[in-house]
């Protein structure tokens, strides 16, 4: 998978890279670049963003800026990029961001993801050059910088190869596996600690037993 982050603050994305499961779907062959809007503005003085239109707070992100940096990276109108490439707007009112989502979105070859800052983007740019608004919850984060490493972080997980267990992303909480109930309780060593005993189910090596017993565990959470 190829990522593109159109951020302005491409920096804040060196740590995330450094993640273990990140730098695994890197090594792999995916990749992850920032592209930085100031870069390319058309505005003098490296300005991105105006006042908004009928007043109020804050600023907004110009949408002849968003088309240009857009136009640069891929060398052609965006209006006619969003027709071969999923491109994601990160807004706190967007399509709230779910495990199905995400595997939804690993299995695209390519994604951009627009990160706002202040008040967010002149309405034209997620009107026209966008597929998807998505938000990873409803409170309001000062930028999509944030939000972006949230949804990068779910979907380079579900990747083959990206966790050190092939298995682990299957069985998981919400996944189809557990019916989207979250997960089972883990344990591990030591079995007994404090009086708190392990589930004696798990220590039998009985499999089918495990197995019914961690679904039972599954549902149970999803009731509460
Ligand atoms: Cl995607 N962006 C911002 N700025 N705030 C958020 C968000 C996104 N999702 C939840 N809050």
């Amino acid at each position: 998978m190829d990522v593109d982050v159109f951020t302005l603050f491409p920096g804040w994305f060196d740590w995330f890279r450094g993640q273990r499961h990140v730098a695994n779907a890197l090594a792999l062959g995916h990749t992850l670049e920032c592209v930085d809007p100031r870069a390319t503005t058309p505005l003098s003085g490296g300005a991105v963003d105006d006042t908004p239109f009928g007043g109020g707070a804050g600023m907004v992100l110009r949408v002849d800026v968003m088309e240009e940096a857009l136009r640069a990276r891929y060398g052609q109108d965006p209006v006619e990029l969003r027709g071969r490439r999923r491109v994601i707007a990160l807004t706190p009112g967007g399509r709230l961001l779910d495990d199905a989502l995400a595997s939804e979105l690993a299995t695209e070859d390519a994604l951009t993801l627009l990160c706002g800052r202040y008040e967010g983007f002149d309405q034209r740019i997620v009107d026209h050059f966008c597929t998807d608004e998505i938000s990873i919850g409803r409170y309001v984060l000062a930028g999509g910088e944030l939000a972006a490493m949230v949804v990068l972080d779910t979907v380079l997980r579900k990747l083959p190869g990206s966790l050190g267990h092939a298995d682990s992303a299957l069985e998981e909480s919400f996944s189809e596996a557990l019916e989207g109930a979250p997960e089972y309780p883990h344990y591990t060593r030591p079995a007994s600690w404090r009086g708190w005993e392990v589930p004696e189910v798990l220590l039998s090596g009985h499999h089918e037993r495990i197995r019914l017993w961690r679904l039972q565990e599954s549902r149970r959470k999803a009731q509460t």
